[in-house]
């Protein structure tokens, strides 16, 4: 009988030598919390499609922000929820430096800003009365250019309310280059842009519309990608690079691996993915069910991302994963 020529079980015969030949790391620092805060709350909110993850009051998130912090994760993305009578058709609390999400920005950099990077996510969806990510044109159609303007705005008023990093979200065509210029002419240079490159209409979003109380009645498929494209992803990405984006996002993550790789490859700034709601729920379910180790398969799933090529992930275990990985 002829002996195997090759033996890549070599490699895999004692702890020590899987540890040496380990090609993904996964760290704290590669994982970023987002958070929600929601204005006009007493104490933390649940959100029922999301076991474990709350809408935080002002001072619930400026202590757990902290506590993510000293777990180790990288960042920290912020997501306002304000009261619905402050929702109107230009999303003005989203600009508002007394809005939810700017105040939560100054909260938190005080809080913990000196030792982590402070995200604001940079959209219109959760400060609209319609619900969509931008304004809306006299037909009803999302009116790309008059968005660009709020965004502009947006983005000076979480750079004065201490922003690190800003997340526009919203698939505007334009929105790097129209943020860029509106922080630098105000004289913040220094804020970074985190382009949501690639977003996908994604069904997957469901407990984030939760999340953020969400206003929204149809969907986002004039704005968001359609999720058979894959090429669209790299002209997305590359539009963002070439208008300024000092990182780029792909969204969702476990779904959009062959994508997460592709930018990866094209991209000459670090990448990141969101793992997002609907991924966290469907894992949420199935360990509170018994049907999978919770621990094992979120170590998994984020080191799956990371092997894809992602530099940095959003997710919404990065506090307690951070915790597993130092323990
Ligand atoms: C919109 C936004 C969404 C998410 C982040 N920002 C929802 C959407 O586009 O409909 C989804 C995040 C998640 O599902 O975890 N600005």
């Amino acid at each position: 009988m002829a002996f195997p020529a090759s033996r890549p079980r070599r490699l895999r015969t004692t702890p020590a030598m899987r540890r040496l030949v380990s090609q993904t790391s996964l760290e704290p620092r590669h994982l970023v919390l987002p958070m929600f805060v929601a204005e006009g709350v007493s104490s933390p909110v649940p959100i029922t499609s999301m076991p474990g993850v709350v809408q935080h009051t002002r001072d619930s998130l400026r202590k757990a922000a902290a506590e993510a912090v000293t777990a180790g994760v990288g960042g920290i993305m912020l997501f306002g929820v304000p009261e619905d009578h402050r929702k109107d058709a230009v999303g003005s609390s989203g600009v508002d430096p007394a809005g939810i999400l700017n105040r939560a920005i100054a909260d938190v950099v005080a809080e913990v800003g000196g030792e982590t990077v402070v995200m604001g996510d940079l959209c219109l969806d959760e400060f609209t009365d319609h619900g969509h990510c931008g304004v809306l044109d006299a037909r009803g159609r999302v009116d790309n250019d008059a968005t660009l303007a709020q965004y502009a705005a947006m983005a000076v008023a979480q750079a004065e309310a201490g922003v690190h990093l800003v997340g526009p979200s919203g698939m505007m065509d334009g929105q790097v280059a129209a943020i860029r210029a509106a922080l630098d002419a105000e004289g913040w240079p220094d804020v970074a842009i985190l382009a949501y490159a690639a977003k996908y209409a994604s069904a997957f979003y469901g407990p984030f519309r939760e999340a953020v109380s969400s206003s929204l009645e149809g969907d986002r498929r004039t704005y968001q990608q359609d999720p058979g494209n894959g090429r669209e992803a790299l002209r997305e990405a590359a539009l963002d690079l070439a208008e300024g984006a000092d990182l780029v996002l792909v969204k969702p993550a476990l779904g959009y691996l062959d994508v997460v790789r592709e930018v990866a490859a094209i991209a000459d700034v670090p990448v990141g993915a969101y793992n997002v709601s609907g991924e966290y729920s469907m894992v949420e379910a199935a360990a509170a069910a018994g049907y999978l180790d919770r621990e094992a398969v979120v170590l998994e799933a984020l080191t799956s991302i990371r092997r894809a090529g992602a530099d940095f992930l959003l997710t919404y275990w990065a506090a307690e994963a951070s915790r597993w990985l130092r323990d």
